[in-house]
């Protein structure tokens, strides 16, 4: 996975001279202590984005509105208007919601587009360029989250408004993210793009987005209509066009976003909820958390070898699971009963050898790995309300295609399909008919935005990016609160490692330790250093206190009061 490749992330944070904070002066903030309202975001100006809303009278929902938005200016590796997302929250009169933005193949869309004439995946074809995109949720999805705020979309879309229009600085993970993809932009864009100056970026210079400003004012002024119709809509359409795409006016005009009744279940005496499908995280997260169970780690240490080979050994029956069933619900149907019961979870761990891997090949799905950016974050308010919203563009930048005059990034979500039954993805995932590609399907996902209750009431509300790994990480992070008692700081800094299915192999983030390595190689198990590969925002609540983290491993930042 290109998660290997990532350079080692600095813990150094400050972007600038703290004078009067906004968007030339601003930095990060890792960990707060909060009584009203909290936000951890990829970005400290949508964090601060979200909080501005909460203080003006929002509530959690407008607030993840406003982070989205903003999102979508400051960190548009994967913030996003032209990619998609998954909304999950827990609201003050006890609702559980789940609003699902994901991408859709465009009514062009045919199983078989990325491959060549003699049936073979043509390289990067669903990933770079016009083709790679999906028709965009994203804003479908915030105005049906409206239903739940309170706060017109003008307000909500004037802190990222500002943003495009007047610009901000950017740090020096900003610059190199957009050095890197220099000649990229320039091949496979048809109109000048505002990520490519002549110079190469340097931490502290100003990006300004005039096209991105107009699009989102004119998302502001009318809903839905300024995006999916009208000036928006037919600068997609041109764009296709000029680019060789396939979205149209009418793709555009047919996107909706779908209200799912969320993955919901008990652990250990809490509440789970977690996003259903097309995402594969909720049920995989109840897989994983179900089977692991069924083998009692909690009789041994954190991060011991033996709890360690009991997670990893969940992960790869999980994944075996998702390659073979899992795909949009409106097209294919799926066993998810079966598949999360209890007595199967317990079954499915019969196999399962103390001190001895599970071939992958007895259960029954990696190469040169693009940079992956998706984003997370999450929101309590002082009403009771709690958010968790994943967003992504998928790959990095998405397709790297910018619409012309609009300003904003297209997705490359059409690679989370399954292009052809056993050829990997990007994350090295593999699939088979349940997510081929069809018109108007949605892609698998892994995003999985998710809400612990305790006592009935919010507890950790909480999520990240990293492709296939994020289930994992999600596994981790409940598992490392709930089993291990870990505090919120420590949790989402705790290394992380990862079992997919195929490739054979465990990933674990650099900073793992050494003796437990050393424990499972004799075991069998064969490990892969990488990473650091997931950004998890984590929101605590207890007796009161509202603590937020934002992951060491970005530029992450938590805002409140
Ligand atoms: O929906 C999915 O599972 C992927 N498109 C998510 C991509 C991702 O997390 C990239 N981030 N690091």
């Amino acid at each position: 996975m290109r998660i290997f490749l990532f350079p080692l992330l600095l813990l150094t944070c400050l972007v600038s001279v703290a004078q009067q904070p906004g968007p030339y002066h601003y930095s990060v903030r890792k960990y707060m202590e909060a009584k009203r309202f909290a936000v951890s975001s990829a970005h400290p100006l949508a964090s601060e984005a979200g909080a501005r809303i909460m203080r003006e009278g929002g509530n959690a929902v407008d607030a993840a509105i406003a982070v989205q938005l903003a999102l979508a200016v400051v960190y548009p590796a994967a913030g996003n208007l032209g990619g998609g997302g998954f909304l999950v929250a827990r609201l003050a009169d006890g609702r559980n919601i789940s609003i699902d933005y994901r991408e859709k193949a465009p009514a062009r869309a045919y199983r078989d587009m990325y491959l060549d004439s003699a049936g073979n995946p043509v390289v990067r074809r669903s990933l770079d360029g016009h083709l790679a995109a999906g028709v965009p949720g994203t804003v479908a999805g915030l105005v049906a989250s409206q239903k739940y705020g309170r706060l017109p979309l003008s307000r909500l879309a004037a802190p990222a408004i500002e943003l495009a229009e007047k610009g901000f600085v950017i740090t020096e993970r900003e610059a190199d993210g957009l050095n890197r993809l220099r000649e990229a932009f320039i091949q496979l864009n048809t109109r000048p793009v505002a990520f490519v100056k002549d110079a190469p970026w340097k931490a502290g210079d100003t990006l300004v987005q005039r096209d991105l400003a107009g699009t989102l004012r004119r998302i502001a002024r009318k809903g839905m209509k300024g995006f999916y119709a009208g000036e928006t809509a037919k600068l997609v359409a041109a764009e296709m066009k000029r680019g060789g795409g396939i979205i149209t006016e009418k793709d555009m005009a047919a996107y909706k976003a779908a209200s799912r009744k969320p993955v919901e279940f008990d652990f250990r005496g809490h509440t789970v909820i977690s996003m259903p499908l097309p995402s594969s995280g909720g049920i995989g997260l109840q897989q994983m958390l179900g089977m692991m169970d069924a083998t009692h780690p909690e009789q041994f240490a954190f991060h011991s070898p033996e709890a360690v080979q009991r997670m990893i050994e969940a992960e790869r029956r999980a994944y075996a699971d998702r390659a073979e069933f899992l795909g949009d619900p409106d097209f294919v149907k799926v066993p998810v009963a079966q598949l999360t019961g209890n007595a199967y979870l317990r079954q499915r761990m019969a196999d399962f050898t103390p001190g001895k891997p599970t071939p992958s090949k007895d259960i029954k799905a990696g190469g040169p790995f693009e940079s992956m950016e998706t984003t997370h974050l999450s929101v309590v308010d002082a009403e009771g309300n709690a958010v968790a919203v994943t967003t992504t563009l998928n790959g990095g930048y998405g397709s790297k295609v910018v619409v012309g005059g609009a300003g904003f990034l297209l997705n490359n979500e059409m690679d989370d399909f399954s292009v052809k039954p056993g050829a990997p993805n990007m994350y090295g995932l593999l699939g088979t008919e349940a997510n081929a590609i069809a018109p108007g399907k949605r892609m698998l996902s892994s995003m999985t935005p998710t809400i612990v209750l305790k006592n009935g009431k919010p507890y950790l509300v909480t999520g990240t990016p990293g492709g296939s790994t994020i289930i994992t990480s999600m596994f981790q992070t409940i598992v490392n609160d709930i089993v291990y008692g870990l505090d919120a700081k420590t949790n989402v800094n705790a290394p992380k490692f990862h079992h997919q299915w195929w490739p054979e192999d465990v990933m674990v983030e650099r900073e793992f330790p050494e003796a437990t390595r050393a424990a499972l190689e004799k075991m069998g198990y064969k490990l892969k250093t990488g990473g650091p590969w997931s950004r998890t925002e984590l929101i605590r609540i207890e007796n009161g206190k509202i603590e937020a983290v934002g992951d060491w491993r970005g530029d992450d930042s938590v805002a409140g009061e």
